[in-house]
């Protein structure tokens, strides 16, 4: 069987033999599909791109009917279960887990630029007190890319992974200074003993007026578990966005302030958000199955179901329902677990759900244990993109790197007037 697409064209009559390479045909294959010589060529039309693959990729493969995901080959409970997020940056930049040297090495470099200059404190503090710290998040971001003129030499390696430590060891120092600045309390600078999470947590938590924090080990762990399951997932729309900006040679912290917006969206990171307040909203159990018809009445989205790739159970919802019972063994049962719970099970014996393969997602648990350990709500998305940092800087990497990526420019279907003229 030869691997190649006969198309025949009935406007014309004319057929084409199309190769098929990795179960796809280039697009601009197609170009040669003509009614005329001047005829632009055939387009393929894919609104929101559901069945367009924009690049090769060698960092995440997710296979959404059978619920795999493997960051570089390794199956992300495995990761989960054997490795620190930091070691899982790694192994999404470089390709490679590291050896005990390159860790230290990595470890070091990253902890190293944890600090951000005084002018991105005060940046911070002109925000006013209720200001939602993702749209801090997203300004700080695109703000360090004016500190770091250098970041523009996008072409040289070393550069590269100079803001490839900065942007890693950054995120949480800036996440932490917003939420304190909604908090109304002093920022606590990085303490570079600390391992990455911890000393998250740390510059989250500690007390202004206290000497110590220690933040607790179970939770520190939950917490870096959350980062590798968040690290990275493809061509998702933030990942689409830091390459579309990438391609255009803007600078990391540009592109990364683009993937960051992306993140905010309700539809995207902000989704745990909305399934809080959801939960929040029902309120109690006896009333799962109102929502329920509401739902199937296309009143309302069930937050924190369905996935454009996962038509199955998304496997990081099922790694996190097994973290939220260590953490609320700490902090307490969340009263709104038991309303999950009931959504969960009506929702997956409900024929609607079960036809539109809609399972819990990655958000559908994750905000639950983030409200129990004491996150507001609003720095839910927050706490996303700080891990997929890795992953978005492994995209824009990877990208930079493919000879056969250009500027990111779609085409379009015009549906405009065609020419007309002023009447006046
Ligand atoms: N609740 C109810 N119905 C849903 C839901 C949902 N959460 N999600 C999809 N559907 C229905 C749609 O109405 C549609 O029904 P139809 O065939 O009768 O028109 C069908 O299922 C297919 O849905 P699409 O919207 O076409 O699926 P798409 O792949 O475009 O959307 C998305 C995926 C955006 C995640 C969607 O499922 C959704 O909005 N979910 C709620 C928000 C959410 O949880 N987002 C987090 C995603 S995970 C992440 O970003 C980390």
């Amino acid at each position: 069987m030869a691997d190649s697409l006969s198309i025949k064209d009935n406007r014309t009559g004319k057929s084409y033999e199309i190769p098929v390479q990795d179960d796809s045909i280039r697009a601009m294959d197609l170009r040669q599909i003509k009614v005329s010589d001047s005829d632009f060529g055939l387009l393929s039309y894919d609104p929101a791109f559901m069945n367009t693959a924009s690049c090769k990729s060698s960092i995440t493969f997710i296979d959404g009917d059978k619920g795999i995901l493997r960051y570089r080959g390794y199956p992300i409970d495995e990761l989960a279960r054997k490795c620190e997020y930091l070691e899982v940056a790694y192994l999404l930049i470089h390709g490679e887990l590291p050896n005990k040297k390159q860790y230290e090495e990595w470890k070091h470099n990253i902890t190293f630029h944890t600090m951000v200059h005084e002018n991105v404190k005060k940046f911070l503090e002109e925000f006013r007190y209720d200001a939602h710290p993702m749209g801090m998040l997203v300004s700080a971001i695109a703000a360090l890319s004016t500190f770091y003129p250098d970041a523009k030499n996008i072409t040289d390696e070393n550069s590269r992974m100079l803001q490839i430590y900065r942007l890693i060891g950054k995120m949480p120092t800036i996440a932490a200074f917003a939420y304190r600045h909604s908090q109304g309390m002093a920022t606590v600078y990085p303490n570079n003993d600390l391992s990455y999470t911890e000393n998250f947590l740390t510059m989250m938590y500690k007390p202004p007026a206290s000497p110590t924090y220690e933040a607790n080990p179970i939770l520190t762990k939950a917490l870096d578990v959350l980062f590798i399951l968040h690290a990275d997932h493809e061509q998702n729309a933030s990942a689409n966005a830091m390459r579309s900006v990438g391609s255009t040679h803007a600078d990391p912290y540009t592109s990364e302030a683009a993937a960051t917006a992306a993140l905010y969206g309700p539809l995207h990171g902000g989704a745990n958000e909305e399934v809080l307040r959801m939960l929040e909203e029902i309120g109690s159990k006896d009333k799962v199955p109102e929502i329920i018809r509401q739902v199937k009445e296309k009143k309302r989205l069930l937050m924190g179901f369905g996935h454009r790739v996962y038509k199955n159970y998304d496997p990081r919802a099922e790694i996190i329902k097994k973290i939220a019972d260590q953490v609320f063994e700490v902090t307490g049962r969340n009263r709104l677990l038991d309303i999950a719970l009931e959504l969960e099970k009506v929702a997956l014996s409900d024929d609607y759900f079960i036809s539109k393969h809609l399972y819990p997602n990655v958000d559908f648990y994750s905000g639950l244990i983030y409200q129990a350990m004491g996150f507001p709500m609003d720095i839910f998305p927050v706490l996303f993109a700080i891990p997929r940092t890795s992953g978005w800087l492994a995209q824009w990497q990877e990208m930079l790197l493919d000879p056969e990526q250009k500027i990111a420019r779609p085409r379009q279907i015009y549906t405009g007037y065609r020419e007309r003229h002023v009447s006046k």
